[in-house]
């Protein structure tokens, strides 16, 4: 029979092994969505919250990793520990701080909502109404993932998500693939009560050894553990 104290020091010991995996690693988080500004008042956005990707920066920080966090519009409190925060509001915006952070990084978890176009051009007053609605010519954002995959170096780990509402498995294997990443997190909008919004989120993992490990409905908190547990699992071991 093992004393309490011997069996107190190997639960400690698991811990604090699970924390060195991250602990020091620099990793670069986006969160929330992109706003692009159509003219002072007036913008192109979408539903995204940001508490997904808060949740994971919040998770990361919490096992010793030295976070930088670029955030979109959103109205969430920076989690306790996270070293660097960047508050951004367009795609281009969020393409120069997380571009410019990725070289000195060990790993990048990509989960903005990015807005893929924007308006060709801002006007500088207030569009007035007329007689005739207005076009808005729109023109294609940067894709921050996919550059990121094109400077990623060796050693260096790189995760995005994938919001899918068909060819979901297939989809997410080509965005995989494609953008040069470690491991893809499949959301898929036909999951009642995950996505967008909510606290829940029900996700897949598609990674570039052909694993794929599918998850129930967890609390988004439940599923930062989970995504930060890939991260850990896939950097590569100091010797
Ligand atoms: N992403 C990005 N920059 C963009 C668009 C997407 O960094 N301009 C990232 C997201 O943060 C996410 C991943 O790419 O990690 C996939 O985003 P998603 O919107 O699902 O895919 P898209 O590549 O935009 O393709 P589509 O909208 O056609 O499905």
């Amino acid at each position: 029979m093992e004393e309490p104290e011997e069996i107190f020091f190997r639960v400690e010991q698991y811990f604090t092994s699970t924390k060195d995996a991250l602990s020091g690693k620099k990793i670069l988080v986006t969160a929330g969505p992109t706003h692009e500004p159509i003219d002072p008042v007036r913008f192109i956005g979408n539903h995204s919250t940001g508490k997904m990707g808060f949740a994971i920066a919040a998770e990361l920080a919490a096992r010793g990793a030295q976070v930088t966090l670029v955030a979109g519009p959103v109205s969430l409190s920076t989690p306790a520990g996270v070293a660097s925060r960047i508050d951004v509001t367009t795609a281009d915006e969020m393409f120069s701080a997380a571009t410019g952070a990725f070289p000195d990084m060990d790993a990048g978890i990509l989960t903005a909502a990015v807005s893929d176009f924007k308006p060709a051009a801002t006007a500088s007053q207030k569009l007035k109404k007329t007689d005739a609605a207005p076009e808005i010519r729109l023109m294609l954002n940067p894709d921050i993932l996919a550059t990121l995959g094109k400077m990623k170096k060796n050693g260096q780990i790189l995760a995005g998500f994938a919001l899918e509402t068909d060819n979901e498995i297939g989809n997410a294997k080509m965005k995989l693939k494609g953008k040069n990443l470690d491991f893809i997190v499949l959301n898929s909008l036909n999951d009642q009560g995950a996505g967008f919004g909510g606290d829940n989120n029900k996700v897949t993992f598609l990674d570039n050894k052909n694993q794929i490990s599918g998850f129930e409905l967890k609390s988004k908190q439940q599923v930062a553990v989970d995504v930060v547990n890939k991260l850990s699992a896939m950097l590569p071991k100091e010797n």
